[in-house]
């Protein structure tokens, strides 16, 4: 089954919003008739960049959101908040919210239920560590990682949900997963899908790679059967890098 593939730019903590507006002036030029491109900005510039997008097949996509409708949670965004100026994607489970921010495989798995009960669409994104990896473990983890953030939802749910393997230690490092490592795990987490699910949401659901994907590495990654895209973090920050990258996806 031929999936469209997806290139999604993860801005993390950067951009102000001059800085924003400047690059999205380039981003709308490029030509993305075979594939979907996302962008996730800091969530001050979700609205403006929304509007800028919105006549250019940009979907603007969120870095995070709260498991909960409402209330009294300081600093956090809401589902509803997000649908209320037209963002329909988050990003849940990027390792850095769980390093750094202590989500757990419990947080996640509320947020991504409460989200795709509530008409969002999700990047789950999940992965090993570098010692994982070197102790040869890193299946076990990611079917943990799967089970919990994703394998109990129900069809309607899934059908709202990309997946996205990042190897941590390929995250911002420089190091790619080479394509017989990404093939191998993106091969088991559509078994995984499978096993779980009918066969058409196995087939169709897009499973993107990330971790240190660059212009140099993109088209031998995206050429691989299972792999649906990318999850772009530091490239995306580079017009001309992120071009590319969006050009090796756009077969
Ligand atoms: P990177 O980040 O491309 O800078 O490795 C990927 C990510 O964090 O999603």
């Amino acid at each position: 089954m031929k999936r469209k593939k997806i290139v999604a730019g993860n801005w993390k903590m950067n951009m102000t919003l001059d800085e924003s507006i400047e690059l999205s002036n380039g981003l709308i030029n490029i030509n993305k008739s075979n594939v979907d491109i996302m962008i996730a900005p800091s969530f001050t510039n979700l609205y403006p960049l929304k509007k800028q997008f919105d006549a250019h097949q940009i979907d603007v996509i969120a870095q995070n959101v709260n498991q909960n409708s409402k209330g009294a949670f300081t600093g956090e965004v809401s589902v509803e908040m997000l649908k209320s100026i037209g963002v329909n994607c988050v990003i849940i489970g990027h390792s850095e919210r769980r390093s750094l921010f202590g989500e757990t495989d419990q947080i996640l798995c509320k947020k991504v239920n409460y989200a795709t009960s509530n008409g969002m669409n999700v990047i789950f994104c999940f992965g090993e560590e570098l010692q994982q990896r070197q102790n040869g473990n890193y299946f076990d983890v990611i079917q943990k990682q799967l089970e919990v953030g994703v394998l109990s939802l129900s069809t309607e749910q899934i059908k709202k949900v990309t997946l996205a393997y990042e190897p941590v230690w390929a995250i911002g490092t420089g190091v790619t997963a080479n394509p017989d490592q990404i093939q191998e795990i993106h091969k088991f987490i559509r078994n995984l899908i499978h096993q779980r699910f009918e066969e058409t949401i196995s087939n169709s659901i897009r499973i993107l790679y990330g971790g240190s994907v660059k212009p140099t590495n993109a088209v031998e990654i995206f050429n691989l059967a299972d792999v649906d895209g990318g999850l772009i973090g530091g490239a995306s920050l580079k017009f001309t890098d992120f071009q590319s990258i969006v050009e090796a996806a756009d077969v």
